[in-house]
């Protein structure tokens, strides 16, 4: 079997030269590339009206009032926590089981991270787990939920426990889905603001991007200055006193009046997002299918649990990710080995994610007891992504269950 390098990169064995499945991937036609090409011949190529078109598009598809658009989702969670106010002293809590984005945006804004155990069939932090971490610290300021996989699991009981505090939605993974009361993620039913990544590998791109939508104007506007350096160019908002020349505000003016980064977003992203989004609906709909035919494939498998997988919860998730619990040991093997297997014919996959906690940087930083995450250890030791994007044909799916079907049957 000849050897070569996957599009992701890394060596693969060819299997009858089939393309190697990576566990995610973005799914970019003509239109999107004409809308790009469209913008780099037009005069804006930086923050100009195609991100306030993508905004505004945004904004409309999840039912909130303001979308702010910008670099990545990890710097949407910077502004958000931000404009929460959380500062040195504070503390935010977050699930166990994240990209550590979830929780670096907490630290960023000078506050500290606490985790809370997640719900080993929801994936999303436990109620019971969050109930306990509130009365156990009742000053917590903050709450950053995440929508793992792309399900919003527990929206309004997390909302509810957290009472007056700020609650942040980690909905990177998530664009498109659906709380149980059937609303759309992002309208502000359950949080004061909801943050969505653009990454390739998630249901729509930009590229590199991100948003904040909120229905709150003031949390808005202060999220717009935040991602521009902190400036405010409207005259009626200026602060500095000194606006004026002969009566009129100078033209020239703006005023730097907090803090601010570097955060814009492209016209040549917004551009892309805008046609990406034109096809969400299509892109969701073939990820429903796929984890339908994972589903049905799957659900007798020994040793293999799919969570998640209430007819319900499939279908209102934002289907970023399609993960199953495998239990290695009852299989006699490890996971790692298990992936060389797949990675042999041509399968990708991944974890998501190795627990917070468990990373140096957090380890060196508080020193928990893994002990308390009993959820979060036992989903860790066996949770993998499989290949789980648009562009993924029929007969792709069917390689990667008739795979999995026989490795885990093989005895
Ligand atoms: C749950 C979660 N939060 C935040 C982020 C950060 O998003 P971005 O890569 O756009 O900065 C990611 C990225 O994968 C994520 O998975």
């Amino acid at each position: 079997m000849a050897r070569f390098r996957s599009a992701q990169g890394g060596d693969r064995l060819s299997c009858k030269s089939r393309r190697f499945l990576g566990y995610g991937r973005q799914s970019i036609d003509q239109s999107d590339v004409d809308a790009v090409v469209g913008v780099l011949r037009s005069d804006f190529l930086t923050q100009g009206p195609a991100v306030d078109k993508f905004e505004a598009a945004l904004a409309e598809r999840v039912g909130a009032r303001h979308a702010v658009a910008v670099s990545s989702g990890t710097a949407a969670l910077h502004i958000a926590c931000l404009v929460a106010g959380l500062r040195p002293g504070d503390r935010g809590l977050t699930a166990a089981v994240t990209f550590a984005a979830s929780a670096n945006c907490l630290l960023y804004a000078g506050a500290d991270a606490g985790f809370v155990d997640i719900d080993g069939n929801g994936l999303a932090m436990s109620p019971t787990a969050l109930a306990h971490a509130l009365e156990k610290e009742p000053g917590v300021n903050a709450i950053v939920s995440v929508h793992l996989a792309g399900l919003a699991h527990e929206a309004a009981a997390i909302r509810s426990l957290a009472r007056k505090r700020f609650v942040i939605e980690d909905a990177c993974h998530a664009i498109g889905g659906r709380y149980d009361c059937g609303a759309p993620i992002g309208c502000g039913a359950y949080s004061d603001m909801c943050v969505f990544s653009f990454h390739p590998v998630k249901t729509i791109t930009t590229g590199e991007g991100g948003a904040v939508v909120t229905n709150d104007g003031d949390l808005a506007r202060r999220l717009r200055m935040l991602r521009n350096h902190g400036i405010e160019r409207e005259a009626s908002r200026f602060v500095g006193g000194d606006e004026r020349e002969g009566g009129e505000v100078k033209p020239w003016l703006y005023e730097q009046q907090v803090l601010g980064f570097n955060y814009r977003m492209t016209d040549i992203q917004a551009a892309l997002g805008l046609s990406q989004l034109t096809r969400l609906e299509q892109f969701l709909e073939r990820r429903r299918a796929i984890a339908r035919r994972y589903d049905e494939a799957f659900a007798r498998l020994p040793h293999l649990h799919l969570p998640q997988s209430l007819p319900e919860q499939r279908g209102r998730s934002g289907h970023h990710l399609y993960i199953v619990l495998i239990d290695f040991a009852a299989l006699r093997t490890t996971r790692t080995a298990f992936m060389g297997k797949l990675r042999e014919h041509g399968i990708g996959t991944q974890v998501h994610y190795i627990p917070v906690y468990r990373q140096p940087y957090y380890v060196k930083r508080y020193a928990l007891d893994r002990g308390a995450f009993p959820e979060s250890e036992s989903y860790y030791a066996r949770c993998l992504s499989l290949p789980f994007y648009p562009g993924l044909t029929d007969e792709d799916v069917e390689h990667v269950i008739a795979t999995i079907t026989r490795l885990v049957t093989a005895g």
